[in-house]
């Protein structure tokens, strides 16, 4: 038996959740409203979710029953702001006892205060290619660390950053002048009282514009973060991909990786950390993205079972920021708990690998504590440790959890 690896102290051993996804009828923000209009590329609504808004304190002392130390989640800025300036102080108070659970767990708690759903408003107003959003974005923050900032263990200003860029990149999105075909598109415009031109979700501003206003909203954030007295780090996380070339493929793929990760990791200097976030690998060719390779096996999702991605991704990130890491996602949709953890197992691999070679990494979250809401894919892709019963709500513990939570407990990690 190989010995056992023993991971840095206070090391971050967790698991990760988004309030759209989990806490149920986030029904003031604009993936609710894209969710139910006419056409809508989301397969079913979130509905109730995993009713995480009011089952916080049993699902919190049963991740930290199964041995974890940290536990990421984002507060969401459609119910803290529910109309432009006006603050829920109901809300506020609601995250404050979420965090309270927390700590009284010995949990650190991770916060993300934007994961992908934004205030119907905001949208309304030009949403994330509006040159206003940054400054509303800092004000929202210093606000949430002003009622919540004593109980934050670590601070996420934007999840993903990147994901418009990889949405066009690899054409998730019909590009904007084929939009006006789209019901949907018209409908949530109409919805929200704009024109198409103006309709710029977080997922879907995929103007070159929303480049820099996301990464100054993120700017704007941490400095309002930090002066609400904010005493702990904050950082951005991204959808890394490792992105690798076939023969002739290495131009497609340079590019590709300056589009989806090299722009945002080139302006991060200054940050406390960064989130890396990753699930499989890509292949680029002579003529651009490739499907996945014939004979790997696929999950869920169709991505390749690349749990090697992410050692590639913390070595990427490391090489271009200097920062420290924390892995703020990595997991995987499958119904086979048995590669799930084998994927967990792999990837651990990775990162023994790198803090071997002195890197900084600061913690592992597997995405995500319970089967939840993969939008627009709905409730079928099962990441979660911890399964959710859609009628009864009942949680039940898969062995990969107690699998994963003992690692944590240990702090160690028996390297076969
Ligand atoms: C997102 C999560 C999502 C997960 C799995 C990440 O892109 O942050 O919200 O559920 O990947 O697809």
């Amino acid at each position: 038996m190989n010995p056992k690896f023993e991971f840095p102290q206070g090391f971050l051993w967790g698991t990760a959740t988004a309030a759209h996804q989990v806490e149920g009828n986030n029904i003031n923000s604009d993936v609710w409203l894209m969710e139910h209009v006419p056409e809508t590329p989301y397969v079913e609504p979130s509905g109730d979710a995993c009713d995480h808004y009011h089952r916080y304190r049993s699902d919190i002392a049963l991740l930290a029953e199964l041995g974890f130390n940290s536990y990421r989640f984002s507060i969401e800025w459609a119910r803290i702001e529910p109309e432009e300036g006006e603050f829920s102080l109901a809300v506020l108070e609601h995250y404050r006892d979420v965090l309270r659970t927390c700590h009284e767990h010995g949990i650190t708690p991770i916060v993300t205060y934007h994961h992908f759903s934004s205030p119907r408003w905001l949208i309304a107003s030009g949403g994330w290619e509006s040159a206003e959003t940054p400054d509303k974005f800092a004000r929202y923050c210093e606000r949430a660390t002003q009622y919540l900032g004593d109980l934050i263990g670590t601070a996420c200003t934007i999840n993903e950053a990147n994901i418009a860029s990889l949405i066009v990149e690899w054409e998730f999105a019909p590009p904007p002048r084929q939009r006006n075909k789209q019901i949907w598109w018209k409908a949530t415009a109409k919805a929200l009282g704009i024109s198409l031109r103006r309709l710029a979700p977080f997922l879907y501003a995929t103007s070159s514009k929303a480049i820099d206003i996301i990464l100054s909203a993120h700017h704007k954030g941490v400095e309002a973060i930090k002066s609400a007295s904010g005493d702990f780090p904050v950082g951005i996380t991204l959808a890394l991909q490792d992105i690798q070339a076939v023969e002739g493929g290495e131009k497609r793929a340079a590019k590709a990786r300056k589009a989806i990760n090299d722009v945002y990791l080139e302006a991060l200097s200054g940050d406390d950390f960064l989130g890396v976030q990753i699930y499989s690998r890509v292949r680029y060719g002579p003529k651009g993205l490739l499907p996945p390779e014939t004979g790997v096996e696929l999950t869920q999702m169709e991505y390749e079972f690349w749990p090697e991605a992410l050692e590639a991704a913390i070595r990427d990130a490391v090489a271009k920021t200097g920062l420290p890491v924390i892995v703020t996602e990595n997991g995987i949709a499958t119904t086979d708990d048995t590669r799930r953890v084998e994927y967990v197992r792999r990837a651990l691999h990775g990162v023994i690998n790198c803090l071997k070679d002195g890197l900084d990494i600061r913690g592992y979250t597997y995405w995500s504590a319970f089967d939840n809401y993969e939008w627009s894919l709905g409730y079928r892709p099962t990441f979660g440790l911890i399964s959710v019963d859609r009628e009864t709500q009942e949680r039940t513990v898969k062995p990969s959890a107690r699998w994963l939570g003992a690692i944590a407990r240990d702090n160690g990690f028996e390297a076969q």
